[in-house]
């Protein structure tokens, strides 16, 4: 059985997918035994403690230096002993550090079909584009902005008169399906990266 830490920085609704598929079963190699997160106020706290997953807590703003919190974030890191990291709406960039010392072990969920739309507001990128179709990605981390070998993605038919709103509400659904199954992949050891790109055995 893998281990696997969430780090989020907010609602964690993915992450609640991620426990959720646990219990039905979907996830069967791996179970989410610890949660990260910056932000004392995030909802997903709320969600571990219901599931009872512990928490850890590194708030940016109680270090000196972005180097000292990046310290104790790998510091974290390494004790919960996980086989992998998954960033499900961690607000954070990953330090140069960190994605070198767990490469090829952290995730990230993204809700745009990438290379296209990353960073913030992807939703919005993607419908002030005009795009007609949009999805999610599930990549495993590097030292970029959302890039990285993508291991699944998931699209969504655009709808006229989409707001960001009603088009983030249907991608997330679509990411609380993707984000699974790539958990689950990667705990099977199915995810291969040969030349950059992911091969799913
Ligand atoms: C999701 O849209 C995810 O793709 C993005 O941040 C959002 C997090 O939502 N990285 P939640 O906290 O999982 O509900």
């Amino acid at each position: 059985m893998k281990l696997v830490a969430v780090l989020a920085s907010g609602r964690g609704s993915n992450f609640q997918a991620i426990i959720d598929a646990t219990r039905s079963g979907d996830i069967t190699a791996g179970r989410c035994s610890r949660l990260i997160t910056d932000n004392p106020g995030a909802y997903a706290i709320v969600r571990a403690k219901e599931a009872e997953i512990p928490v850890s807590l590194v708030d940016y703003r109680t270090f000196p230096s972005r180097d000292r919190y990046e310290d104790q974030l790998i510091r974290v890191m390494r004790e919960t002993d996980a086989d992998l990291f998954v960033l499900a709406g961690y607000m954070r960039i990953l330090g140069k550090g960190i994605v070198h010392e767990f490469s090829g072990r952290i995730m990230n969920i993204h809700p745009a079909l990438l290379p296209s739309f990353p960073g913030l507001h992807a939703q919005r990128q993607a419908l002030e584009c005009g795009v007609k179709v949009a999805g999610c990605t599930v990549h495993l981390v590097d030292e970029g902005m959302d890039t990285g070998p993508i291991v699944l993605q998931e699209c969504v038919q655009v709808i006229e008169g989409d707001t960001e709103e009603s088009l983030s509400e249907r991608i997330l659904q679509r990411e609380h399906r993707c984000l699974p199954r790539a958990v689950q992949l990667f705990c099977e050891g199915r995810i291969r990266v040969e030349d950059g790109r992911v091969r799913i055995l």
